[in-house]
């Protein structure tokens, strides 16, 4: 782990990184610096060769050993700036200094970014850019030269009232926790399906409760599935030969009595459609179809060591979906968790199914609220683009809460709707219900459809009363591809564990 100091002298290191706004004196942030520094830097700025534009970095040598070579990153207009805004760009600087195989960096703390956030968040989210930044995926790489230098030491620059310090020594802390869960996340999401399988996600799901004595794991065997009657939980699974689990995390922080906020995650740990088997070009990074599974065990994580006083649970069906001589099949009529009947037309619609079994079960835990995250369809990404998820919900005061800390955290959330257009749209002729359907076509609006096939199974299947108040993320932002980003590698990026970090401790 990254080790983090607080100096107001500069520590001999590879790199100086100062962060500078557009529209902010020189001044501000020259009081911090000796005068050769500042001089130097304000020859740049003479010179245009560097405006602190939004996302725009300057890398120059100065002649003094004390910071041999500098970082300029712009940060843009003040106002401008929002907290995505700030991660990517800070991301951006260390992921750069990074691969110039750096170990150790200084960061100046500039008075301007202390009054633009408040100090412990401002010290939270730099060390989390920090950390999503620096972590890399690269325990298949078997020649050493391949492998990312591991960031070990950085230094926040500046000198401030013994307050302002105690803040940002606890924004600092509290960083690396949440940065931690959001890594532990992406990390599961990068193993390839080879490792990751089901029971293999129900064991790291066991080491929570290793972890923390406030967290009881139990995993549920195929012979416990069918006892509780989850005939679609169970179907999707059947085509692989990995056993399919379901996975019981249980965090209590306050009052066993009080009701518990619920997360579910859907835990495909490879999703090749079944039957209804995916093309080639489809199936590629169909090991990230266990993300919302892998967000959810990353919250549990980071509120259990954040000491929450809450209590939650977390839930995760987890199975392979493969075609196979076993494998549940188009026409097949599945019988879920609450009795409710329902008719495959695609077997590659799956995620829908395994979570409407974990809905059922959630209700068991009279739930003041139940979240589920689930990289749930395409279409979702198709509306959204890979930098915002989708959000549906029936509840007005969910929808407001979590969409606020979507901005506030960096990760945004749309919503998008729910309702009756799209509920009548799933209705079966031959069951209660069937698992695929469009609004006015069968490519219509089906990350709603989608959405109203789950919300479905909130509800009493006979009076249609909901069960418990209920929302889904349509994880559309959960992974960056091959390629990844300035400010964060490839695979998946561990979306969610902020957003419902915060919206679970507040
Ligand atoms: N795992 C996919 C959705 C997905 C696709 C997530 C691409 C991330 C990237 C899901 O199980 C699926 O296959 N959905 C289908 C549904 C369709 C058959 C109605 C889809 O979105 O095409
Ligand atoms: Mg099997
Ligand atoms: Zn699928």
């Amino acid at each position: 782990m990254t080790k983090y100091n607080i100096n107001k002298e500069i520590k001999k290191s590879a790199c100086l990184i100062i962060p500078i706004f557009e529209d902010v004196s020189l001044d501000d942030f020259s009081k911090n610096l000796d005068k050769d520094l500042s001089k130097f830097v304000a020859k740049v700025f003479a010179n245009k060769d560097f405006e602190a534009k939004k996302k725009q970095l300057s890398f120059f040598y100065t002649d003094s050993e004390k910071y041999e070579r500098v970082l300029l990153i712009g940060l843009g207009k003040e106002k401008d700036l929002t907290t995505k805004n700030y991660k990517e760009i800070v991301g951006s600087a260390f992921l750069f200094a990074q691969n110039k195989k750096y170990s150790k960096l200084n960061f100046v703390l500039v008075d301007a970014l202390l009054k633009k956030f408040e100090v412990k968040k401002l010290a939270v989210e730099t060390v989390v850019a920090i950390e999503i930044a620096t972590y890399a995926y690269d325990e298949f790489k078997t020649k050493k030269e391949d492998k990312v230098v591991r960031l070990e030491e950085v230094n926040f620059l500046g000198s401030f009232e013994k307050n302002v310090l105690k803040n940002l020594q606890k924004g600092i802390e509290e960083g690396l926790v949440i940065a931690e869960g959001v890594n532990f996340a992406r990390h599961l999401g990068n193993i390839p399906p080879t490792v990751m399988t089901p029971s293999y996600l129900a064991n790291e799901a066991l080491q929570l409760q290793k972890e923390n004595k406030n967290i009881k794991t139990k995993v549920l065997s195929e012979k416990e599935i069918e006892k509780l009657g989850m005939g679609c939980l169970l179907a999707v699974g059947r085509g692989s030969k990995h056993e399919t689990k379901f996975i019981i995390v249980e965090y209590f922080g306050t009052d066993k009595n009080k009701k518990p906020s619920v997360i579910v995650g859907k835990g495909i740990t490879f999703d090749s459609g079944g039957l209804s088997l995916k093309p080639g070009d489809y199936m590629v990074d169909m090991k990230f179809d266990m993300l919302g599974a892998a967000s959810v065990l990353g919250t549990i994580k980071t509120l259990a060591a954040l000491k929450v006083k809450k209590n939650i649970v977390a839930l995760i069906p987890a199975a392979e979906n493969m075609p196979g001589g076993d494998s549940y099949r188009p026409d097949d009529i599945l019988q879920a968790m609450n009795g409710a009947t329902v008719e495959i037309k695609n077997t590659d619609a799956e995620g829908r199914l395994i979570l409407a079994d974990a809905l059922c079960y959630a209700g068991k835990y009279n739930p003041k609220e139940v979240i589920d995250l689930a990289t749930l369809t395409g279409a979702c990404m198709s509306a959204l683009g890979l930098e915002k998820s989708g959000l549906f919900t029936p509840e007005e005061n969910i929808s407001e809460k979590m969409l606020s800390l979507g901005e506030e955290t960096g990760e945004n959330l749309w919503r998008l709707p729910l309702g009756e257009e799209y509920s009548e749209a799933m209705k079966s002729e031959v069951a209660d219900i069937k698992n695929i359907g469009g609004v006015g076509g069968e490519r219509y609006g089906t990350a709603s459809t989608a959405a109203a096939f789950l919300q479905f199974f909130t509800q009493n299947k006979d009076t249609g009363e909901k069960n418990y108040p209920w929302a889904h993320i349509d994880l559309a932002s959960a992974i960056y591809g091959s390629k990844g980003k300035a400010h964060i590698r490839a695979g998946a990026n561990g979306f969610g564990v902020q957003v419902l970090v915060e919206y679970l401790r507040s």
